[in-house]
């Protein structure tokens, strides 16, 4: 009942996104923008961040809906626009803290039905219990640790690889585009290896480009490869998601590598 009750409110969310004027949940409705002072023990940043959270539509959104986070709009977004979550699918989420993506991948797989699918979410940090999804408590780049995702999906393999992973920022930009390619690449070569034939691959990579070894492994191994930018991701930000669909299958790309 819970569960019907979350999809058609994500529903409600998707429309008020599209409808919006400020390109966000909300719809037309004016809303009364929250101001924050810069008090004695608050920074001018900390100050800003408060009161963008405070004014951030998906914020209200994510509290009110139940969503584990304001990220889980992008994925929302995202599905709806090029329908990737469907039911009975086996979904790896990797970067899964604290849950958004997961949730939303549940409900669309419908992980909780008897024939339903399977969601396999992974992070260093702890991710509260989520109905119908196995979460395993590692750092995806640990040996072993794709192994043990291999080995909880059903058949072994999966029909979707999304990657939400991100590094804790140091403030180098530089630094922090070439942690953020790193995990994508790991991803991108974690994909390559479990995904099954038609699968798709979704992952946060920065802006000022995806890596050119990155593009090529997909490219060579998907049908299509695009970079995509949901509403809800911030346009001020430099995160930005690489999409890769129709997966040709391994060998294609073991073909490829000996020519
Ligand atoms: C932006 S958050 C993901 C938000 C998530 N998609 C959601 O909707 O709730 C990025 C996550 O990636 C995780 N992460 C970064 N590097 C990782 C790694 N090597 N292994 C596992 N998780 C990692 C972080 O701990 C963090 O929780």
């Amino acid at each position: 009942m819970r569960r019907q009750r979350r999809a058609s409110q994500s529903g409600t969310m998707a429309k008020k996104a599209k409808t919006g004027s400020a390109g966000g949940p909300g719809g037309g409705q004016r809303q009364l923008r929250v101001r924050v002072k810069t008090a004695r023990k608050r920074s001018v940043s900390s100050a800003r961040w408060l009161e963008r959270q405070l004014n951030d539509p998906y914020v209200a959104a994510a509290k009110s809906e139940g969503m584990r986070s304001r990220a889980a709009y992008k994925l929302k977004e995202i599905d709806d626009k090029y329908r990737l979550l469907k039911p009975g699918m086996r979904v790896v989420d990797l970067g899964a803290a604290p849950g958004g993506w997961s949730q939303i991948a549940a409900e669309k797989v419908r992980a909780l039905a008897p024939d339903g699918g399977q969601v396999i979410g992974i992070d260093y940090l702890d991710v509260d219990p989520l109905p119908g999804v196995t979460l395993l408590k590692l750092d995806f780049t640990d040996e072993g640790a794709e192994d043990r995702l291999k080995s909880l999906l059903r058949g072994g393999q999966a029909d979707l690889v999304l990657s939400d992973m991100a590094a804790p920022t140091v403030g180098h930009t530089r630094t922090d585009h070439l942690r953020i390619m790193g995990l994508a690449e790991t991803a991108a070569h974690f994909a390559v290896d479990v995904l099954a034939p038609g699968g798709a691959f979704l992952c946060k990579v920065f802006q000022g480009g995806t890596e050119r070894e990155l593009l090529d492994l997909l490219k060579q191994s998907f049908s299509v490869v695009r970079h995509v930018k949901p509403p809800a991701s911030r346009a001020e930000s430099a995160e930005l998601y690489v999409l890769a669909t129709g997966f040709k299958g391994r060998c294609v790309v073991a073909n490829d590598d000996e020519d």
